[in-house]
């Protein structure tokens, strides 16, 4: 069973990765627009992986005992200023969401609750992966400097399926 407190941040986080995955379905979107079709198609992916997240805090919630609610989004920005600049809030807002993974961390630790501890450790790897993923393509973006947009769009997604 879960603590009312422990449940209330679960349910925080349930906005916060919907919200991630309907950024990044707006960054996919708008990005598919400016005609970079690689680059939507790994935002797109993302945006599938954020609702992943999503789903796995509802059914974790309830199977605890717990209620788990399904928010209201903020709608997200429709516009953004360039590659680089997106992939730096991409970044940004992975770093955002370590962040409140590990106040989870923090308060089931205080809460004496060590199954939820046990479970959200996936996410803890998770995040290291997803800023690592990120990082790794701003690394490319500078490399890049601004040219060759072309290549950088057409390549993502085998740095993304390479692992690199
Ligand atoms: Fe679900 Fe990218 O954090």
């Amino acid at each position: 069973m879960l603590a009312k407190k422990v449940e209330k941040i679960l349910n925080e986080q349930i906005v916060k990765e919907g919200y991630s995955s309907n950024l990044y379905l707006a960054m996919a979107s708008w990005a598919d627009t400016e005609g970079y079709a690689g680059i939507a198609k790994w935002l797109f992916a993302q945006a599938e992986e954020e609702l992943m997240h999503m789903m796995k805090f509802v059914h974790f919630i309830n199977e605890r005992g717990g209620h788990a609610i399904v928010p209201a989004f903020e709608q997200p920005p429709a516009k953004f200023e360039g590659i680089k600049k997106l992939f730096n809030q991409v970044l940004e807002h992975e770093q955002y969401i370590s962040g409140s993974i590990n106040d989870i961390v923090a308060l089931v630790i205080k809460e004496n609750d060590y199954a939820t501890h046990n479970w959200i450790q996936w996410f803890v790897t998770e995040q290291i992966e997803e800023e690592s993923s990120v990082q790794n393509i701003i690394d490319k973006l500078n490399l890049l400097g601004d040219k060759n947009m072309y290549m950088f769009d057409r390549d993502i997604m085998s740095i993304r399926e390479s692992g690199e």
